[in-house]
């Protein structure tokens, strides 16, 4: 984990609402597994606290962020320039695993995809894409994977399947034929409950990458424990333990 000093290189609004940063590190990461995260320094004095923020992407130094405006720290970080030189704190916390057994399936509700958009990446063109998002004009969240050829639905029924991915999901998994899939997902706390209402009863492999408001996000506060199934440790760091969990450890 590095203290690493990033200058932004690019900084791009992909649909309303939603920025992708780009950010030349001048200390380059040693290894980042997809699911790790970054703690980002607002610059300004208004937001004490760092921000965390999935590794959208990464390869030799250049480090990308996409996130959505949802208050100050975020507002703040989509107004800033290229050239501004802020502080990140990273990689943390623990990934997926990448060598388990089983098709993969990834599934992502909204700005759920800066979460498993480099391990959509790393698996290449073997995964299936499951991206769920409001309207047509999000779908521009996946412009970039289209070579994965990810279903999509939309809420307002305007691109793709009309409805939410979960439901898209079901349609899926009702179709196959046998059950060796893996899945990973990442998106709001609904999704992930009802992808476990799902999968119950075959108790289908399932890790998910969970948010949490985080202050030291490096496992020192406590601040960000979740309750597990683990009958000796059930309070679990998201920052340390997680953020990725296995679905049937995590108690939603
Ligand atoms: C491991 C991890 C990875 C994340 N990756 C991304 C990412 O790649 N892209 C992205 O856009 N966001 C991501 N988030 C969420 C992001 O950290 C928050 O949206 C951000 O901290 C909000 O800061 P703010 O100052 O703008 O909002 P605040 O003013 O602090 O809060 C605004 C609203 O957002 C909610 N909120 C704040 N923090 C979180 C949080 N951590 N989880 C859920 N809700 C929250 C608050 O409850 C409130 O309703 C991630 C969070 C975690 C823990
Ligand atoms: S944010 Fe401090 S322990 Fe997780």
């Amino acid at each position: 984990m590095e203290d690493a000093i990033g200058t932004v290189i690019e900084k791009r609004e992909v649909v309303k609402g939603f920025f992708l940063l780009k950010f030349h590190l001048i200390t380059p990461f040693s290894e980042v597994i997809p699911g790790q995260f970054v703690m980002v320094k607002v610059p300004s004095k208004e937001v004490f606290l760092r921000r965390p923020f999935s590794i959208y992407e990464y390869e030799n130094g250049i480090l990308g962020i996409l996130f959505k405006v949802v208050g100050k720290g975020t507002k703040l970080l989509s107004a800033v320039e290229e050239g501004e030189v802020l502080s990140i704190l990273g990689p943390l916390g623990r990934g997926f695993s990448l060598d388990s057994k089983g098709r993969p399936v990834i599934v992502a509700g909204g700005i759920g995809i800066a979460g498993v958009h480099l391990l959509a990446k790393k698996l290449g063109e073997g995964v299936s894409l499951f991206f769920g998002c409001a309207n047509i004009a999000e779908k521009a969240l996946v412009s970039d994977m289209v070579h994965l050829r990810p279903s999509i639905s939309t809420l307002d029924g305007s691109f793709g399947f009309s409805g939410n991915v979960v439901e898209m999901l079901k349609n899926y998994i009702e179709e196959q034929t046998s059950y060796d899939l893996k899945i990973y997902a990442c998106g709001p706390e609904g999704m992930i409950r009802a992808i476990k209402d799902l999968l119950i009863h075959d108790r289908t492999p399932c890790e998910v990458l969970i948010e949490e408001r985080m202050a030291c996000g490096m496992g020192l506060c406590y601040g960000c424990v979740k309750k597990t199934y683990d009958v000796r440790e059930p309070f679990k760091r998201v920052c340390k333990e997680g953020p990725v969990f296995d679905l049937w450890q995590i108690s939603l």
